[in-house]
């Protein structure tokens, strides 16, 4: 049987939020309010795919897995909802970026079959582990002085995709089960992904005014600039002095590294998600769960505990 177990999320995103949630960290703060959207529909594709294929799994303790995964899934979209919805009353014209990278996977799930999806889910969700580590490694560089309503649903989140990171393999191998058809796809998996980055990019550059998103979403996102980064990072062009500081200004070379020949290694056909390197954080974050502590508000509720005011 499965050990992931299905929390209630108790955010509050009652008012609105910042489009720059972390002003230390503009350019962090605009990829994560993208990977709010990216959540809401890519969530939405995973529900439906694992939905359709429940019927096809035999085995109690996968199917037991494939039920839990989607309900954790499916907790996350409804709290990144909630997020969006929040950015959304400041800033109405996102609704419309959402709605279109909604559509854009709902014609995935509309036109292709389901072992493509299952492998497309498989493949994205096996690069959140090493990728999460490195965030969840660096959280008070990355999180710490946010918005603690936001930084608080991001540290869930990643915290519960760790916890999950063999569900969509497990269910592939069990519905699919052909390890190199997950590679052989890969190629236009990452090229929806860059279609949908691109309709969220533009969205956000016409919806939010440029002196409150402090980013040009397009430039950050394109793979033009992704190749220039790259270049840079090789030392093979100069730095530019008036580039917005990446998202992962701060974090060691060392560390990005590894993050990065980690998610290209969750590519490869007999990958193990169950063997990665986990962050410690998600530990400490499921102790604090575990003790009742409020969670959902991560830095305000620890400050108060050592103020020794928690109630
Ligand atoms: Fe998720
Ligand atoms: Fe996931």
């Amino acid at each position: 049987m499965t050990d992931l177990e299905i929390r209630r999320a108790q955010f509050d995103f009652d008012d609105d939020v910042p489009f720059i949630w972390n002003p230390g960290n503009p350019a962090f703060s605009f990829s994560m309010n993208a990977t709010s959207i990216i959540a809401v529909c890519f969530e939405k594709m995973i529900v439906a795919a694992v939905q359709e294929a429940l019927p096809l799994i035999s085995d109690t303790a996968v199917a037991a897995e494939a039920d839990a995964f989607l309900r954790q899934e499916a907790q996350h979209a409804r709290s990144h909802r909630r997020h969006l919805q929040a950015l959304n009353r400041r800033y109405p014209g996102l609704q419309e970026t959402l709605d279109a990278a909604i559509n854009h996977y709902d014609k995935l799930t509309a036109t292709t079959p389901l072992a493509y999806r299952l492998a497309y889910i498989a493949d994205l969700e096996a690069t959140f582990t090493p990728s999460m580590k490195m965030m969840l490694d660096n959280e008070a560089l990355l999180f710490r002085g946010g918005d603690d309503r936001v930084a608080s649903l991001f540290l869930w989140h990643f915290v519960e995709e760790v916890e999950h990171r063999s569900s969509a393999l497990i269910i592939y191998d069990a519905v699919v089960g052909k390890p190199w058809y997950r590679v052989r796809v890969l190629p236009s998996v990452v090229r929806h992904l860059g279609e949908v980055i691109t309709i969220i990019a533009d969205g956000v550059n016409d919806s939010v005014p440029e002196d409150e998103r402090g980013v040009d979403a397009g430039a950050m996102m394109r793979t033009v600039r992704m190749r220039r980064a790259v270049r840079r990072w090789l030392r093979l062009d100069p730095p530019d002095p008036d580039a917005t500081p990446p998202s992962y200004a701060g974090i060691r070379r060392r560390e990005k590294i590894i993050a990065v020949v980690n998610v290209l290694l969750s590519q490869t056909p007999f990958h193990k998600p169950a063997n990665s390197p986990l962050p410690e954080f998600a530990d400490r974050w499921l102790a604090r769960y575990r003790a009742g502590d409020d969670v959902w508000h991560w830095y305000t509720s620890e400050l108060a505990g050592k103020d020794g005011n928690r109630g």
